[in-house]
This record gives structure tokens, C-alpha cells and sequence, in this order.
């Protein structure tokens, strides 16, 4: 079975003294020793980026994150951090992609082809988000429309590059307060399509939206699903640790 990511974005949330509790407390939870058969990963804030690398330390099963990065390496980008900037501060992962960067930042399928393209070229992981609206799934378009975005943003990879990407499955209308989980059956179809052209060739397929302590089991179950990004969820240590505790209960079974 391959390896389960199981991660969380704490999105725009956590003071300093609030993302070095939960990492120091993650850290010496794990004790260096990552749960069997689960890659754990956190993408805090880019203000918490170093204190968290600084306190899960250099050889830490745990794999850190940035929410976002440029697709330029460095220069007159007012606001922006650039992947070579996000890789000196410690992160491996970069995030792309996701809905509410979409929404409300103006990612398209052509700057996550950018982002992806950079990240794996500075040798860190590119963990592209996509997802549909309600309006597209009600019509039934879900499939498609998010093989548009992987395969936009995917486009070109060699077959190592590809290899070397996790996908994340959001569906929009179950992200967040305002979203609703998916439920298993509505997942199916969109993990086959996802699981047809990916499967086997990129290094995760994962879910995302409203993953809570009693859907994560279930949710894990479905065909080609090797992980879940997780926002609300994990934000309280505790759950976070429950979360892994499911995964790695998943993969031994
Ligand atoms: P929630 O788990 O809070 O719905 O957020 C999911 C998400 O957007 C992770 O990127």
C-alpha cells in the first residue's frame, strides 16, 4: 500500500506562540519517528515557517510546508516569496493552487503550471489543490473540470517530475465553515477519474474538505485515496494526532 500523507494548512491562523505549541508538541509526540505508513506534513503561515522548522528540527519525519510560493526565484514581486526563499526557510512542500487562492488571489491553471514547475525545479514537493463549485458538480461536471486543472498545471512533467507531485482533491462546496463533507459515494467517481490518469505516477492522491475524526476512516477507504489535507480538523493539536493515529490504524490493516 503506498504511504498515507496526512496533513493540515493552518490557513491564515496561529500567533508564533501558538504554532510553536503545537509543533513542539507534535515533535515530541512522534519522538523522530513518523506513525507507520503515514507521511505527516504541516504548511503553517509564512510567519511560523522557521520557528516550526526550528523546533521539528533537520531530520524530522514530519514535512513542512508553504501556503504558496512565486514562480520567479527572486526580484520585484512586492508581497511575494519565492520557492528558493521558502526552501532557506525549511519548507519541502509547496501548496498550489488551492480554491481560496483561486477565489480570491486570481490563481489560474496557467500560475500553478508556473508554481509546480518552480517548486520541483528547487527540488521541493508541489502539492496542487484543485477542486470544483457546487455549480459544476450539480451539473455534473465534476471529473472533468478537475482534470482540467491537474492536467493544466501538470502539463510538460517528465514522468520523474510527475512522480514527485501530491494532488489534492477539494471539492469547493466541502471546504470550510460554509462547506459539508463529501460523502463517499459522491467521491468515487471523481477519485476514479483522478485515480485513472494519476494513480501509480504521482507521488499522492489525497482528499480535502470538512475531514473530521469520523469521516477520516471512511474517507481513507476509497479507491486511489492515499491521504487527507485537512484544515479545521487539525488545527487543535489533538485532533491532528487522532487523525494520524486513523491513518496508521488504516494502513496496517
Ligand atoms: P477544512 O478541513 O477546514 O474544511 O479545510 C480543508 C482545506 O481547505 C485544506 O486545505
Amino acid at each position: 500500500m503506498s504511504t498515507l500523507w496526512v496533513g493540515t494548512s493552518w490557513k491564515m491562523t496561529k500567533t508564533l506562540a501558538e504554532g510553536r505549541a503545537w509543533a513542539s508538541g507534535l515533535r515530541d509526540h512522534l519522538a523522530g519517528k513518523a506513525p507507520a505508513g503515514v507521511q505527516p506534513f504541516v504548511i503553517p503561515s509564512f510567519t511560523a515557517t522557521t520557528a516550526v522548522a526550528d523546533i521539528l528540527g533537520e531530520d524530522s519525519p514530519v514535512l513542512l510546508g508553504v501556503q504558496n510560493a512565486h514562480w520567479e526565484d527572486a526580484g520585484a514581486w512586492t508581497g511575494e516569496v519565492s520557492v528558493p526563499q521558502a526552501r532557506d526557510a525549511g519548507a519541502q512542500i509547496v501548496e498550489i493552487g488551492h480554491s481560496e487562492r483561486r477565489e480570491h488571489f486570481g490563481e489560474t491553471v496557467e500560475t500553478t503550471r508556473l508554481k509546480a514547475a518552480a517548486a520541483l525545479r528547487h527540488g521541493l514537493t508541489p502539492l496542487l489543490c484543485i477542486g470544483e463549485t457546487l455549480e459544476v458538480k450539480d451539473a455534473g461536471g465534476s471529473s472533468e473540470f478537475i482534470l482540467g486543472q491537474a492536467r493544466g498545471a501538470l502539463e510538460g512533467l517528465d514522468d520523474q517530475q510527475l512522480s514527485r507531485v501530491v494532488i489534492a482533491y477539494e471539492p469547493i462546496w466541502a471546504i470550510g465553515e460554509k462547506g459539508r463533507p463529501a460523502t463517499t459515494e459522491e467521491l468515487i467517481e471523481p477519485f476514479a477519474a483522478l485515480g485513472e490518469e494519476y494513480a501509480g505516477k504521482v507521488a499522492g492522491l489525497l482528499y480535502g474538505g470538512s475531514v473530521n475524526l469520523d469521516n477520516a476512516a471512511d474517507l481513507l477507504g476509497i479507491e486511489h485515496v492515499t491521504g487527507l489535507f485537512v484544515g479545521r480538523t487539525a488545527w487543535q493539536l489533538e485532533g491532528y494526532l487522532e487523525l494520524l493515529r486513523i491513518a496508521e490504524a488504516h494502513a496496517a490493516a
